[in-house]
């Protein structure tokens, strides 16, 4: 009798918990302004946002629901003209000091000169995870998709509908993966020039404020957190629990061969590969097949 009633609570847990949903996506109604409301705006018909730093603040958003696994999809033009010194970012992330996170981050430049894609993930509060890239196109001039994958096999960073980065799921040997907290997603702006550009070199140039990055379109296809459970799927019964087919949870050889593009190409910097870092001690996932 206690086993079946311990099975029908985790059912019943687990129905609750992982109530998926295609969430409404407009900023208008699925973020809020967090910080720097003086500078950011909604704008149009709510699918558009800009977030503004001057001398006085940045600024940032948040959404108003925390997630657990999904697809975010987000479109943005970054800060034109002399951007060095500021940092763009676009992130999941929940909270505490063992928290998970997984980010894109843009750093700014002079004109001219290319913006670095920064890339990181969190597991329990431990990051250090970082790979860098250039761009193949100029991320100023128009928009561009940078879209989160996060499902329970792997997270897979998208730019344009390429993977740049994978981190797969190795919890069974002991690697940490984010399963298990739920997740905001945040974007804002902010002054880094002690460290963003040629590694704090190059200084934020006032005279060129404000720096206004523009978001369009912030779709998140995931599931819904509601509170603590285990690893699951999100409501297998939905049209939504698409990553979790094949698909879905592997690279196809194609874009296996994108991935290795854009690293053969336009990778700056990869964590696994400054043993000097972790005193030759590189992180476990390192060694592992990742794409
Ligand atoms: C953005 O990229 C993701 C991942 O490839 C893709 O699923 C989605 O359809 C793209 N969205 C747009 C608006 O292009
Ligand atoms: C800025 O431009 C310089 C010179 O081309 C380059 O070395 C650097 O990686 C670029 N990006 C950043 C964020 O510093």
């Amino acid at each position: 009798m206690a086993s079946l009633q311990t099975l029908l609570s985790i059912l019943f847990f687990t129905a609750i918990a992982f109530h998926q949903g295609l969430v409404d996506a407009k900023f208008s109604k699925s973020m809020y302004i967090s910080w720097g409301a003086h500078h950011s705006a909604i704008l149009g018909n709510g699918d558009d946002l800009q977030l503004v730093l001057d001398q006085s603040s940045g600024s940032g958003v948040q959404s108003k629901r925390a997630f657990l696994f999904g697809s975010i999809e987000m479109l943005i033009k970054l800060v034109p003209g002399n951007s060095a010194g500021t940092v763009t970012a676009y992130y999941v992330s929940s909270t505490g000091n063992m928290h998970d996170e997984i980010d894109f981050e843009f750093l700014g430049n002079i004109s001219g000169e290319p913006f670095i894609v920064h890339t990181n993930i969190y597991t329990q509060g431990i990051g250090s995870r970082e790979q860098q890239f250039y761009l193949w196109f100029d991320p100023t001039a128009d928009y561009h998709n940078y879209t989160i994958h996060w499902n329970p096999t792997e997270v897979v960073w998208y730019i344009d509908s390429l993977p740049i980065r994978v981190y797969r799921n190795y919890e069974n040997e002991g690697i940490a993966y984010p399963n298990k907290q739920g997740m905001r997603v945040y974007s804002s702006i902010w002054n880094a020039d002690n460290w963003a550009t040629r590694g704090g070199l190059v200084k934020t140039d006032w005279n060129s404020a404000p720096f206004i990055a523009r978001f369009r379109r912030f779709r998140p296809r995931a599931c819904k957190w509601v509170g603590p459970a285990s690893t699951s799927l999100c409501a297998s019964n939905s049209p939504a629990n698409w990553w979790t087919s094949p698909t879905y949870s592997q690279l196809s050889s194609a874009q296996m061969g994108q991935l290795q593009w854009v690293r053969n190409n336009y990778l700056i910097y990869d964590y696994c590969q400054d043993a000097k870092r972790f005193n030759e001690q590189i992180p476990p996932e390192c060694f592992k097949k990742q794409f």
